[in-house]
């Protein structure tokens, strides 16, 4: 079986100006041609994607969006991204289902499921995110909440697809869980889906999630089963940034 590359997403949420797309070029800087056995992604704000396409020019860099719609054709829907716009604009991935949008917004499984398979058609990976609250964790609940999220939320053509594993508890915090913690919610997404999928299942990239900074990086990158990390609050400042995709083993 081919090795499946890391992925190292950077999510930017809802913050940044214009001026913070100068973080793209100084983190090609600070990682050069060490990033070479890793991809490095920056997800910011949709409206900044044509822009941070263009910064990302040259570089090793790549783009994705915080979310699309699951509307495929072009159509009447005031306010919505489709994934063929967001690709158009230079966007190679798209994040779905990340906790915020399942919680503040109000996305079921069925949804982020319909995003994903909008975002394969769109010619983009979507990296469905998964994972429990702290109240599912203290209930004994995380194998059947993770287990049932990624039975439902990623598509059946699941080839080009990544999953984040984020525990909603441990994002925007100071708490992760445990490195056997983490290995352990990873090999339920990875068996979850073999049963779906079989053998393809081992072609999927399962990243951690939820307060990865440079100072823990490496230890979740040494995790049982763990492909990369989607990271939020430490992705906006190329330093932060640069410090996490060098603490793995394949970019140095
Ligand atoms: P965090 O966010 O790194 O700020 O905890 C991670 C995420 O929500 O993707």
């Amino acid at each position: 079986m081919a090795a499946r590359k890391p992925l190292i997403a950077g999510n930017w949420k809802m913050f940044g100006r214009q001026a913070s797309l100068s973080e793209i070029k100084a983190l090609w800087e600070s990682v050069g041609r060490a990033a070479g056995g890793v991809d490095a992604l920056i997800c910011p704000p949709a409206c900044y994607i044509g822009q941070a396409a263009w910064a990302a020019k040259g570089t090793g860099v790549l783009i994705g969006a915080q979310d699309c719609s699951a509307v495929q054709d072009d159509s009447a829907r005031t306010g919505e991204i489709s994934a063929a716009m967001l690709a158009d604009a230079g966007a190679r991935y798209v994040i779905v289902g990340h906790s915020e949008r399942r919680s503040l917004h109000g996305e079921s499984s069925e949804l982020v499921r319909r995003k994903a398979e909008a975002a394969l058609a769109a010619g983009l990976t979507p990296i469905v995110c998964v994972g429990e609250t702290e109240a599912e964790r203290t209930a004994g609940r995380v194998a059947e909440v993770v287990g049932g999220q990624v039975r439902d939320s990623v598509p059946d053509g699941n080839a080009g697809v990544v999953v984040a594993y984020e525990p909603v508890w441990a994002i925007g915090g100071s708490s992760t869980p445990t490195v056997a913690e983490i290995a352990e919610v990873h090999a339920v997404v990875r068996g979850t889906l073999a049963e779906r999928f079989g053998d393809r299942a081992n072609a999927t990239r399962i990243l951690y999630g939820g307060s990865v900074g440079p100072k823990n990086a490496a230890e979740i990158f040494a995790a049982e089963g763990v492909d990369g990390a989607l990271v939020g609050r430490a992705s906006l400042k190329a330093a932060d940034f640069a410090a996490i995709i060098l603490g793995h083993p394949a970019a140095k």
